[in-house]
């Protein structure tokens, strides 16, 4: 009787598992009724694309190549955890975009990752760019004003004359990315809170291998399709223990900054310095002094997190771009420098740009934004929750749905650019195909609205400096054994720039 009972109940539990096991499945292929409206993208070739690495461009073609011709560029698919429309058209991302207030960003990522994830650990999810409503206007408000005043063009001018020594130093021949994120670190840190990471001079400082640490280790691609493995990851793999350990090492002295800085700004000496000396903490600090909003010391570090993370390696993966694209056209490259030198002159002599300087590069701008459209560094924006129905350009979002702003697709849907694939800088003209086709937003990289991104100027800036100082000091191509003369190939699936993407540079004088 026992053993019949013990078999009945096996049988039962058995019977159960599988039909649970069916019914996940049965999940990733059964399209909500909401949702039918839209053509679907299955999640194995999705999920196989991302973690293969393909780029956004190569997906846009092949796996959402059919999906974005039908319903306005939008797409369904469960993806990484629940039934998501994605966005891929100008109007449709308008339509969401100006609504911001109906579309809050969703924490499914943070819950499904936990809080002990290093990820969630170290950003928080209270900083300005994941939260929502009341609490992000509180946090914008403080940092509009230190945001807003004039970029630190002559830092970055100093910091690319260190950038050119250390290039001599190396042979010129280098690895973009590690250059690139090298001098984007330095100039992230001074100009939040004059902190000199020095990686420029010394790639092993403590605390520019911490952050490396920390950056690289939170950015898994399973976790990405499989955030929940998280929780597993820190008790198998040995190098999650000292991810964690640099997560409350960087977080130790970003509380200890916030806290100093806060009692400085409250000190009579503070007001001896002038604005223009003031790093951006100290600045918000003082806004939030005058009543301009608030922001509490936890919600200080997550933003001086945040900063990092969204400030840095995004400008060192759009300049690694540009230079392969300028590489791969050596008559864009010629012209670009042409423009330089009649603005900062042929003298055989490093010039630091200023910002009068900065608005005559017309040219310089072109192949920046067309640098930005061809590899964008933000594939996609956060994920947003739609608070009601909504139609945007006649496509149904309904009520509580996941919705994903697909940035890259936008940028590479032969719907929207013409040869997509192709780099070309005159498209920005004057009358050019961006003007002419009328679509303000077929050119997101920094997204829109009141979301957009608060860093645009500093980072356009960056660029600027950046690439005028290297286009008067060298002319560059690849070394003879670079993977990426015929094409790039592209490393990871976020659309960040190659880490075995090298240049050889020649000085001109
Ligand atoms: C090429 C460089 C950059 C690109 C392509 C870029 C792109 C973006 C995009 C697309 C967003 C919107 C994200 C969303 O709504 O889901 C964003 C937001 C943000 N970015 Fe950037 N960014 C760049 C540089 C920077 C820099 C240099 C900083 C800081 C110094 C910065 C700080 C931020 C912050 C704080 C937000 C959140 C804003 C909010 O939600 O109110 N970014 N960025």
């Amino acid at each position: 009787m026992g053993t019949s009972y013990k078999r009945k109940a096996a049988y039962v539990t058995i019977g159960a598992a599988v039909v649970l096991l069916f019914r996940s499945i049965y999940g990733f292929y059964y399209v909500p009724k909401s949702l039918r409206h839209l053509p679907c993208v299955g999640y194995r070739e999705l999920a196989y694309s991302i973690m293969k690495r393909e780029d956004a461009a190569t997906r846009a073609r092949s796996v959402l190549g059919q999906a974005i011709k039908e319903k306005n560029g939008a797409f369904v698919a469960k993806f990484p955890m629940e039934w998501t429309v994605f966005l891929t058209s100008p109007r449709t991302i308008q339509a969401v975009l100006l609504k911001s207030d109906k579309f809050p960003k969703t924490y499914d990522m943070f819950h499904a990752l936990g809080e002990s994830s290093p990820f969630v650990k170290f950003l928080g999810i209270k900083n300005v760019g994941f939260s929502n409503g009341d609490d992000w206007k509180r946090q914008r408000k403080v940092m509009n004003p230190a945001f807003q005043r004039s970029v630190p063009v002559e830092m970055f001018g100093k910091l690319m004359q260190k950038g050119i020594l250390a290039i001599e130093k190396q042979g010129y021949e280098v690895r973009a990315l590690d250059f690139f994120e090298r001098i984007t670190l330095d100039s992230i840190g001074i100009f939040l809170f004059s902190f000199d990471f020095g990686s420029l001079d010394n790639p092993n400082s403590v605390w520019s291998l911490t952050y490396d640490t920390i950056r690289r280790g939170i950015k898994n691609p399973a976790l990405t399709v499989f955030p929940q493995l998280d929780c597993l990851l820190k008790y198998v793999t040995p190098g999650r223990r000292h991810l964690d350990q640099c997560v409350t090492k960087l977080n130790n002295l970003l509380m200890e900054v916030a806290k100093e800085k806060r009692r400085q700004v409250q000190s009579p000496s503070d007001k001896l310095i002038p604005d223009s000396e003031k790093d951006l903490l100290t600045l918000i600090l003082e806004a939030e002094l005058r009543g301009d909003g608030s922001a509490s010391d936890e919600e200080l570090r997550g933003n001086l997190a945040l900063f990092f993370l969204a400030g840095h390696e995004t400008t060192a993966s759009a300049m690694c771009f540009c230079l392969y694209n300028l590489a791969m056209n050596k008559d864009i490259q010629e012209k670009a420098r042409k423009e330089v030198l009649e603005v900062l002159g042929d003298e055989p002599v490093d010039v630091r740009p200023d910002i009068q300087d900065l608005k005559q590069f017309r040219y310089m701008d072109m192949i920046l934004h067309e640098n930005l459209r061809r590899f964008g560094p933000a594939a996609m924006l956060l994920p947003r929750k739609s608070e009601e129905d909504f139609v945007a350009d006649g496509i149904l979002i309904p009520k509580n749905t996941p919705v994903v702003i697909d940035l890259n697709t936008m940028h590479h849907n032969p719907q929207v650019w013409k040869d997509p694939e192709i780099f070309d800088p005159e498209r920005f003209a004057p009358g050019g195909e961006y003007e002419a086709n009328g679509e303000k937003m077929a050119w997101l990289p920094f997204s829109s609205g009141s979301r957009v991104c608060i860093g645009k100027s500093f980072s356009m800036a960056e660029q600027r400096v950046f690439l005028s100082m290297l286009l008067k000091k060298y002319e560059w191509d690849f070394p003879d054994d670079s993977i990426h003369r015929d094409g790039i190939k592209m490393e990871n699936f976020e659309n960040n720039a190659p880490e075995s993407l090298s240049f050889r540079f020649h000085p001109r004088y």
